[in-house]
């Protein structure tokens, strides 16, 4: 069943565990999210973000429809939430569109203005009943396929201004930079536990972890054992799907219908969702 963010990310907090948060640009997204977490057993986020409503042309209807039905049918309960909004026109189709929480973004502006802005958005965020999640320090590698110094995982978020910031925004939960980097297609990158435990003895809102796919499974559990309650993964899921693909048509270079390899590519995206969630416990 579609359930909101709030309750699956109280639940995975109030039990010391991380929900799942998996983002999709195609209806096969849906589907393959939805089938490795019924396979899996586990409740899960599925997540747009406002970079794939650009890719589905600006509209975020069309996607949020099928992903809403899709949520519905599920065996498991899942959740719908709006990634990396930036546009507050997009903000404000969240709720219409069916999704019970956003990740507003204004991560790349000064600490004051961050504020400011991150506060309006809280504010409409609530009296519309969404939850929100907001960042402080920029988690590096936003746009996808920059130059590897691009991913800058030395950002970092300081405890103290974090305090202030959940505290003057009003935001549900907090994305931290603590060595993570959006994008990455290696599994190389290593978090600033140190920093994880002061953040998360300073906050009382859960934390969020973007750019996951960079982290190797030890440090995905140590993590969550650290107080990260929401795992935000996209380029994984990307790597298995498309390695997949490139595989069947390789072998199958008379291949002519969608279906076969997008099917295997949905299979195999699938399987890296259910094995995601069983890293996480
Ligand atoms: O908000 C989305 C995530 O931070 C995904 O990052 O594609 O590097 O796993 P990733
Ligand atoms: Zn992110």
């Amino acid at each position: 069943p579609l359930v909101t963010t709030g309750e699956l990310v109280t639940r995975a907090a109030a039990a010391h565990r991380a929900v799942a948060a998996l983002n999709v640009v195609t209806l096969e997204h849906v589907e393959a999210v939805v089938a490795g977490a019924e396979s899996a057993d586990a409740a899960v986020v599925l997540q747009v973000s406002e970079n794939a409503v650009k890719f589905r042309l600006g509209r975020l209807q069309p996607l949020a429809r099928a992903a809403v039905a899709a949520c519905e049918r599920a065996a498991v309960p899942v959740a719908l939430h709006l990634d990396h909004v930036q546009s507050d026109s997009l903000l404000r189709q969240a709720a219409d569109a069916g999704f019970s929480s956003v990740m507003y973004d204004a991560a790349h502006l000064p600490y004051r203005e961050n504020l400011a802005a991150t506060r309006a958005a809280a504010d409409w965020a609530h009296a519309q009943g969404l939850w929100i999640e907001a960042e402080l320090g920029e988690v590096g590698g936003k746009n996808g396929e920059p130059p590897l110094d691009a991913h800058a995982p030395g950002a970092r978020t300081d405890p103290a201004e974090a305090r202030a910031f959940v505290t003057d925004s009003g935001v549900d939960a907090l994305a931290v930079a603590i060595g993570s980097s959006h994008a990455m297609t290696t599994r190389t990158a290593s978090l600033d536990h140190a920093l994880l435990a002061r953040l998360s003895g300073a906050l009382d809102v859960p934390l969020v972890l973007h750019g996951s796919s960079g982290l190797p499974d030890d440090e995905l559990t140590a993590a969550v054992a650290g107080g990260i309650t929401k795992v935000n993964i996209g380029t994984a899921l990307n790597i298995a799907m498309t390695g997949a693909i490139r595989d069947f048509l390789t072998a199958h270079p008379e291949a002519v219908d969608s279906r076969t390899y997008l099917g295997v590519g949905r299979a195999a995206m699938a399987r890296a969702v259910a094995g995601i969630i069983r890293v996480l416990g």
